[in-house]
């Protein structure tokens, strides 16, 4: 008896389990509003995804970032157009601000303590906006023009705490330092 109510229970437990992670693909999601994004890439750690479409007219990319985070945490995304690690990215950041709303601006990380205050990329910024939504945050931007082709150094980070709106440093192990790769944009 004792044995096949844990098989029962065992059933239950990784049935819809299995089911949750086979719909965690970039493809099956939908945005809330009406934005139509035609590539799109699971990232390998830190539960993130890229969507994005590139414009190969005015060499700009309409990018929307998202990856699983609590309320209290904050998430970050950007090109790297001067290495492949974190410091020479040019980010994106957000997190829910002492009012409790969505905040996004950009910031370049230029050493490994970086200030994470408000200050213009190296290429211009449009439309950058933030959400939270089904305990994900998510940031879209148009970025560009951007020269120098289509692939790009790309790192992504999150962090657990953000401090009178300012991100506090993030965890240096295992995914929080396995958060970056190379992506060319027309790929997908
Ligand atoms: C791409 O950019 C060009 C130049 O700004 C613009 O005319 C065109 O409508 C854009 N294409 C799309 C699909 O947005
Ligand atoms: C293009 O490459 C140069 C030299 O590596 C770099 O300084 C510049 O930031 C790059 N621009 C973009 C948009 O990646």
């Amino acid at each position: 008896m004792a044995i096949k109510k844990t098989i029962v229970i065992l059933c239950i437990i990784i049935g819809p389990l299995s089911l949750v992670s086979s719909a965690q693909t970039c493809k099956n999601y939908i945005f809330s509003e009406k934005r139509g994004f035609n590539s799109c890439a699971d990232l390998p750690v830190l539960q993130a995804y890229l969507h994005w479409n590139y414009n190969s007219t005015s060499e700009t990319i309409h990018v929307a970032y998202r990856a699983n985070q609590t309320p209290r945490g904050w998430i970050a995304w950007g090109i790297n157009p001067t290495g492949s690690g974190m410091v020479g990215t040019q980010a994106l950041v957000a997190f829910q601000d002492l009012n409790g709303n969505m905040k996004a601006y950009t910031t370049q990380i230029s050493s490994y303590n970086p200030e994470m205050k408000p200050q213009p990329l190296s290429f211009p910024v449009l439309e950058l906006s933030a959400e939270y939504l089904n305990e994900e945050m998510i940031i879209s931007a148009v970025l560009g023009p951007l020269s120098n082709g289509t692939t790009f150094n790309i790192v992504w980070q999150a962090g657990n705490a953000v401090s009178n709106d300012i991100p506090q440093s993030h965890p240096h192990f295992g995914p929080y330092v396995r958060s970056a790769g190379t992506l060319d944009f027309l790929s997908l």
